[in-house]
């Protein structure tokens, strides 16, 4: 959990690293060519080896962002890469208002990490100041994902693409030099999708909450109720925060922390059957998140110990989306939830419960979770047993829905 005040703060240094690293952002509703060459790239399935694969494969406007195969997220939830029988070990996140989470650090004051990108925090914007852009160098490269073999490839792709000439026109002439000066002109390929994951088309903020909130529409009863809830007895906007910031900025709904809810590990997950050359654990693989990217750091046990299991709180916006009713999401990093229903429930019952490992996914009024996946550092504070009544999830499930872009007054 973190306080107001300091969102507030963070909105105003993304904002001003933003002016400061590109050309100027477009006005409401409108792309400037910088982010139009964004789109481009994220949209290109040329970008992968073999070609097929674009980020947006994996991170689909019409589920918010994230995965946009219903039978995927009902089973494994972990998308196959550009060769299609590698799997990454997460679950897709939304690339969507990711914009404003700080370069990654210690706040000594709360004693939290807060920042970065991916669920673990390792695209931390230590080496290009923005976090956003640093995680769009990972996924070309990455052979579980768009599995280029090198940089070059990349960039003599674009160099070679329809929007080759839009490059030159937003970063000058020469500048995708393939041979010269290739890590310059891999940056601007990762500053450019950057730039279109910050535009107003990806954070349109246009969801039924955000029309409430500028007094143009009004909720239910049911999601006021829920609103209430989620404010109040089930503690949920202490992560997710929900208020506007003191200048106004619409909330967010994370604050960049982590935390180990004790979620338990998903055992369709298909890298535990992943070869020992991507997988050396296998079936004993255990994901500590946060903790383990510190340890990789050299981080010595006082500092990574307490993060061990921690995962980024994500945003709430859009959670909820999906192409047609019935089409299933899966929720946590690892996708172990498939309803909002299951994760409030989870929320609310996680320790007032009977063990009873094999049921995955258990419908609401059952309380049965299995162990969490990693035991060390469970927030036990604020979740596991908020006395909620069947009644009372459905609202705060309700107010959820309302969190969905594309609501017209
Ligand atoms: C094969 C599926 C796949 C592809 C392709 C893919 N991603 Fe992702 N993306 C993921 C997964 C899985 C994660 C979470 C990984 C983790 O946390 O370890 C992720 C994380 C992210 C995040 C972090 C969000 C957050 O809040 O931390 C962003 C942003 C993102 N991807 C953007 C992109 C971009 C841009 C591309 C193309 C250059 C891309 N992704 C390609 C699956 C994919
Ligand atoms: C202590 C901080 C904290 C509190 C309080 C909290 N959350 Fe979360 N929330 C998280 C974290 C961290 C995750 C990711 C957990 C994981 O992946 O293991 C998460 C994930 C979620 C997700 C899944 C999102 C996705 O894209 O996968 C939903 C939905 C959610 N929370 C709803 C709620 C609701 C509803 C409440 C109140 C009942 C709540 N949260 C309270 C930190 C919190």
């Amino acid at each position: 959990m973190k306080c107001q005040q300091f969102i507030a703060m963070t909105a105003t240094a993304a904002l001003a690293l933003f002016v400061l690293l590109g050309p100027a952002a477009a006005s409401d509703g409108e792309l400037s060519p910088l982010d139009q060459l964004g789109k481009l790239l994220l949209f290109d399935t040329d970008l992968s080896t073999p070609l097929g694969q674009s980020c947006a494969t994996c991170h689909a406007p019409e589920t918010g962002f994230t995965g946009p195969d219903s039978l995927i997220n009902a089973t494994d939830a972990v998308y196959p890469g550009a060769v299609q029988v590698r799997f990454g070990n997460r679950k897709p996140p939304t690339a969507a208002y990711g914009g404003e989470s700080p370069v990654l650090y210690f706040d000594e004051d709360e004693e939290l990490w807060i920042g970065g990108m991916f669920w673990d925090g390792r695209a931390t914007g230590w080496t290009l100041g923005d976090p956003l852009a640093e995680q769009a160098q990972g996924p070309f490269l990455n052979p579980v994902e768009q599995n280029n073999p090198r940089m070059k490839v990349v960039c003599d792709k674009v160099a070679r693409s329809t929007y080759a000439d839009l490059f030159e026109q937003v970063w000058g002439p020469g500048s995708l030099d393939c041979r010269t000066d290739l890590e310059a002109g891999y940056e601007r390929i990762a500053r450019s999708i950057a730039a279109y994951e910050r535009s107003s088309e990806v954070n349109p903020f246009s969801s039924k909450y955000d029309d409430y909130l500028a007094g143009q529409a009004e909720l239910t009863e049911q999601e006021a109720w829920g609103l209430e809830l989620f404010e109040g007895k089930a503690m949920c906007s202490a992560c997710h925060i929900s208020e506007p910031g003191s200048g106004g900025e619409p909330p967010l709904f994370t604050d960049f922390t982590y935390d180990n809810l004790g979620v338990p590990r998903n055992p369709d997950n298909p890298w535990y059957s992943m070869p020992p050359f991507f997988n050396p654990d296998g079936e004993d693989w255990i994901d500590y998140g946060l903790g383990a990217f510190l340890r990789s750091q050299g981080a010595p046990p006082a500092v990574y110990e307490p993060e061990l299991g921690k995962v980024k709180v994500p945003t709430l916006r859009n959670v909820d989306k999906r192409p047609y009713e019935g089409f299933v999401k899966s929720f946590a990093h690892n996708g172990y939830f498939k309803s909002l229903e299951s994760i409030t429930h989870f929320y609310n019952t996680r320790d007032v419960l009977d063990d009873c490992a094999s049921l995955v996914d258990p419908e609401p009024g059952v309380n049965c979770w299995p162990a969490p996946e990693v035991s060390m550092n469970v927030n036990t504070d604020e979740l596991g047993n908020l006395g909620l009544t069947p009644e009372e999830e459905a609202a705060i499930v309700a107010f959820m829905k309302t969190l969905s872009d594309g609501h017209t007054p």
